[in-house]
């Protein structure tokens, strides 16, 4: 397939350009700054030319965007509503005028906001959990997610959204507490979002893409009052890695999100999960 990638310079689109060539797509990547993994620098939000640049693919995946280290630079909120709404809306709109099939858009797990506070006990994050945007960055994604739904039920693209958990660059051992529960390699977001490719949707989807988590429901009580007790039980050899490395397991776990319907439906299975980490730590 011909598949334009915008974000191509950041962490996920540029992973997903390399994992598209290596399987034998057509890549085109297109983002505002340069990088190896960029062959177009254009800003999503000039209308025209997303209009004209976007002729010839059968699929865009579209991962730019302004988020939360954004957020944190206190960008103002009219630059999200452009960049991250209007920019949206300026491709699917390109989809219809050049005839482009499939549309991948990447919300954010962030985006479940509020339905996220529980005092009592961790919370099950599955597609059916209500969204409670908490800030501009979460109701930016909340629209586009809508501009997808409409699109796919409108104009009939297959507009599908990937709520992906966290990425970002952190401390080993936060990274391994995080894959406990919330967090993903950027590497299997790109396999997600490759399987998605390849996938047939017959009607409006939403997928969380995490790397999965060892929980189940019924340890979701003792997570938010105990978690070290729970890793221990699933994870007993982990105790001795934390211990030498001076590290400290979480004593709350506040949410568990489960990627199982793009497991059930995609087929995917995520690698770097936190077993991965743990085996290659203690293989050190
Ligand atoms: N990193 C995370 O933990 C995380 C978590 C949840 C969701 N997400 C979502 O995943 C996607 C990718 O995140 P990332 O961490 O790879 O981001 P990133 O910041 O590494 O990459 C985003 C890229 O988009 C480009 N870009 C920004 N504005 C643009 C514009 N107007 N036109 C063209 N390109 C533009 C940037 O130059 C950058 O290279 C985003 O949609 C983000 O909201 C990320």
């Amino acid at each position: 397939m011909r598949v334009l990638v915008t974000g191509s310079s950041g962490k996920l689109g540029s992973v997903t350009v390399k994992l598209l060539t290596n399987c034998g797509h057509t890549v085109i990547g297109l983002d505002i700054s340069d990088s190896e993994t960029t062959n177009l620098i254009a800003d999503v939000k000039d209308k025209h030319r997303m209009l004209m640049i976007t002729q010839g693919f059968d699929a865009i995946i579209h991962t730019a965007a302004l988020h939360g280290r954004h957020m944190d630079l206190n960008y103002p909120k009219e630059e999200f509503i452009d960049t991250n709404i209007k920019g949206t809306l300026n491709l699917l709109n390109a989809c219809v005028a050049n005839g482009i099939g499939k549309f991948l858009f990447t919300s954010t797990t962030s985006i479940y906001g509020k339905s996220l506070d529980n005092d009592k006990q961790a919370v099950w994050v599955d597609e059916e959990l209500p969204i409670r945007p908490r800030d501009i960055y979460d109701i930016t994604k909340q629209t586009c997610e809508e501009l997808c739904r409409e699109f796919f039920e409108k104009e009939k693209i297959q507009a599908t959204v990937f709520r992906v958990g966290r990425f970002l660059p952190e401390p080993d051992h936060l990274k391994l507490n995080h894959r406990l529960y919330r967090g993903l390699d950027e590497q299997d977001g790109a396999e997600a979002l490759k399987l998605a490719l390849e996938h047939n949707f017959e009607q409006f989807e939403i997928f969380n893409i995490s790397s999965g988590s060892p929980f189940q429901k019924e340890d979701l009580f003792e997570l938010k009052q105990n978690a070290s007790s729970v890793i221990r039980k699933y994870y007993p050899e982990a105790v001795r890695l934390y211990q030498d490395n001076k590290w400290e397991l979480p004593e709350h776990i506040d949410r568990v999100y489960s990627s199982d319907k793009a497991m059930r439906m995609l087929g995917y299975h995520p690698k770097f999960t936190f077993e991965y980490l743990l085996k290659k730590q203690v293989s050190h």
